[in-house]
């Protein structure tokens, strides 16, 4: 902290500061090693000393606050925690003190001489603002100080919207997919499906018979769920699908229909790397087992595990 200090001055100016800055720090030193040393008798490395953490911390209400107090060389010290408006401690040790339940406190122990101790605040509330001290018990002089600021409204949330299903399917089965849209404090009032920029509808020619479309919004909640199935596919539904809530919220998926030959052969006709991937790992395995005729679905099983590992 000292010799910090003295870099700092060091860099800030020249001359005279850096005298005085270098003498400080040497004088200070020395106390500290003195000091140290009259208490007992061990080597200088086993003062105590915080590891800078933040020390202005602002969260919203409702939120967890977390204040950090990272410590080398505790040896057999207490850490206490107290809010340095009030006398009582809010933890000793792993001990939680204070009756208020949403204060608890994290230690963990990085190794023998390294440890953290910090604070936890759930559901932060205003009065919860403030000064707080962690004290290395029975040597006033080791106090870190983090300061609590509370924002008196909630953190906005992000509306959400995910995406999930088939991902690799056999040409002639169902495509299946599932949209999960929240909005913030209310359902979004629609979804919209697309699939390589164009939005799906039942009436388009390429799914005409082929597609449905469901939607619900299961009560209670924030959610607002789609799913849409795609009968019969064809090698031409390989593409992006695209979900897109009333709030603008989007999330996307890459549909693989995989092509069955009648000698039992796969092509896969997917975009981009992974077809040339797979199709490698094809040529690279045992083109024999086409000629056999193994059964598809051990192929398929082969294809996807070899995509996995690629
Ligand atoms: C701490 O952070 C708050 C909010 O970001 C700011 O208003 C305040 O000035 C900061 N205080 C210090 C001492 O840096
Ligand atoms: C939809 O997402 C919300 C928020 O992420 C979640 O709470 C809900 O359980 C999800 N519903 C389904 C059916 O996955």
């Amino acid at each position: 902290m000292n010799l910090r200090w003295a870099i700092y001055k060091l860099k800030a100016s020249a001359g005279f500061y850096v005298v005085i800055g270098l003498w400080l720090s040497v004088i200070m030193d020395i106390y500290g090693y003195t000091e140290e040393s009259t208490r007992r008798p061990t080597s200088r490395q086993a003062i105590p000393k915080f590891v800078p953490t933040p020390i202005n911390v602002t969260v919203h209400r409702g939120d967890l606050a977390e204040l950090h107090c990272h410590i080398k060389n505790l040896g057999p010290k207490m850490v206490v925690w107290r809010k340095a408006s009030e006398e009582n401690p809010l933890t000793l040790g792993e001990v939680v003190f204070t009756p208020a339940s949403e204060i608890s406190i994290h230690h963990e122990q990085i190794s023998q001489s390294d440890s953290r101790w910090n604070l936890l605040i759930k559901n932060v509330q205003p009065e919860h603002a403030g000064v707080y001290e962690c004290q290395i018990s029975a040597t006033g002089i080791y106090t870190h100080y983090v300061a609590l600021n509370v924002l008196n409204y909630p953190a906005k949330r992000k509306p959400q919207v995910t995406i999930y299903g088939t991902e690799y399917v056999n040409e002639y089965s169902n495509i299946q997919l599932t949209c999960n849209a929240s909005g913030v404090d209310r359902a979004p009032d629609d979804i919209d499906w697309f699939f390589d920029g164009t939005k799906l509808t039942t009436s388009h020619p390429h799914w005409y018979g082929r597609l449905e479309i469901t939607k619900h919004r299961p009560l209670p909640g924030l959610s607002y769920i789609s799913e849409i199935t795609i009968q019969h596919s064809t090698l031409g539904d390989s593409g992006n699908y695209v979900c897109r809530s009333s709030d603008i919220e989007v999330d996307s998926l890459t549909v693989h229909v995989l092509n069955v030959n009648k000698d039992g052969s796969i092509v896969p006709r997917a975009p981009g790397e992974e077809s040339d991937s797979i199709r490698s790992a094809e040529s690279g395995a045992h083109s024999a087992a086409f000629n056999h005729k193994e059964p598809q679905v051990l192929l398929l099983f082969l294809i996807l595990t070899v995509t996995a590992c690629v």
